[in-house]
């Protein structure tokens, strides 16, 4: 039995900056956050193709779809038929967005393990992707997240507008983590701190992780998730490394963005983050070569080229 188990406070890690992890989890949003903002809906054969062949190249974490109201996000409408038509890759895990009750229970019928529930750290972004108040949401996701995991469900928590909000502005450092730290609390086994509209910088990404650090959440509970709007997503990755963070999410070929939030931008690819990663002999376990023919395959499927510039660089 652990602290955990025993109430205990947990141990919190916090490698020196400057020390990097020896491996890196990659979080692949390719196949929800890169195609949930597409205009045309993607078939869902070409999905279903999308996904294998991330699998094959080795990414282990591929987040699949969302329940979420098919009114809202209607790229995503096909999340169950999705699920039943998916060969899952031995040993991947392919979680899924869930924002409410509703949503549990969609993701529950269709079998799912893995889910992430996501939160706003601002005020606007709650009523806009929510329909829901900052303090509200809260009451809304507790149900969820003790119900999956009283059934045995990982939930991961993501918070969006961690770095910015394009309403309201900066966003308080003790706001985020005050939201981060009720999601942790609630159950959640990691929480995934989102630039979601891609203005963070390195310095207030230190800022934040180690303010979360100072409040007792250890890096090892932390991802970060960031928009490359202004071309910052590779250094706030390497800043997140160096303060010991290992999960990092990414989308192949650098697609994505959130329909409810204008300003977001493609996610920091894929490719990108492995070019970095093997630069650093960073363990990924991903085979660049076959990721690359992916989004070049997938770029061809939308109509346009991928924004990532190892994807340009390798891919012609
Ligand atoms: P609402 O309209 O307030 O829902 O939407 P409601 O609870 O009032 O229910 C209204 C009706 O919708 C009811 O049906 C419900 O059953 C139905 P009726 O009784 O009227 O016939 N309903 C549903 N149907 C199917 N699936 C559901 C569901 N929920 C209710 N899950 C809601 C509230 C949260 C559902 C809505 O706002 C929503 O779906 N939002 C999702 C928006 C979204 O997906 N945004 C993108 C993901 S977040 C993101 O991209 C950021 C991230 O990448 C990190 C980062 O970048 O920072 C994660
Ligand atoms: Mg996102």
């Amino acid at each position: 039995m652990g602290p955990r188990e025993l109430g205990l406070p947990m141990p919190v890690a916090s490698p020196e900056p400057g020390q990097l992890p020896g491996e890196v989890t990659i979080w692949e949003v390719g196949a929800r956050d890169g195609l949930q903002n597409e205009k045309e809906i993607v078939p869902l054969e070409v999905k279903l193709e999308f996904l294998r062949r991330l699998a094959d190249a080795g990414l282990v974490v591929l987040e699949a779809t969302s329940f979420v109201h098919p009114k809202w996000v209607p790229q995503l409408a096909d999340a169950a038929e999705l699920l039943d038509g998916l060969d899952q890759a031995p040993g991947a895990r392919y979680p899924v967005l869930v924002p409410n009750a509703r949503g549990l229970d969609r993701a529950l019928e269709a079998k799912v393990r893995d889910i992430a529930i996501f939160a706003a750290a601002s005020e606007t972004f709650a009523q806009r992707n929510l329909n829901s108040g900052l303090d509200e949401q809260f009451g809304m996701f507790e149900p969820v997240v003790t119900r999956a995991v009283s059934e045995g469900i990982a939930v991961r928590g993501y918070l969006s507008m961690c770095f910015g909000d394009p309403w309201e502005g900066p966003v308080a450092i003790e706001q985020v983590v005050a939201a981060g730290k009720r999601l942790l609390d609630m159950g959640c086994h990691q929480l995934s701190l989102g630039d979601t509209i891609g203005v963070a910088t390195p310095g207030h990404v230190e800022s934040l992780l180690r303010a979360f650090v100072a409040a007792g959440v250890g890096v090892d509970r932390l991802a970060v998730h960031f928009h490359d709007t202004y071309g910052q997503a590779l250094s706030n990755t390497l800043t997140a490394l160096r303060h010991g963070v290992s999960t990092v999410d990414s989308s192949a070929g650098g697609l994505g963005g959130c329909p409810y939030a204008k300003s977001a931008t493609g996610n920091l690819a894929t490719e990108d983050l492995i070019w970095m990663l093997e630069g650093l002999g960073i363990q990924h376990g991903v085979d660049l070569g076959k990721l690359v023919e992916t989004s070049v395959w997938m770029a061809e499927q939308l109509g346009r080229p991928s924004p990532s510039r190892v994807v340009k660089a390798l891919g012609s």
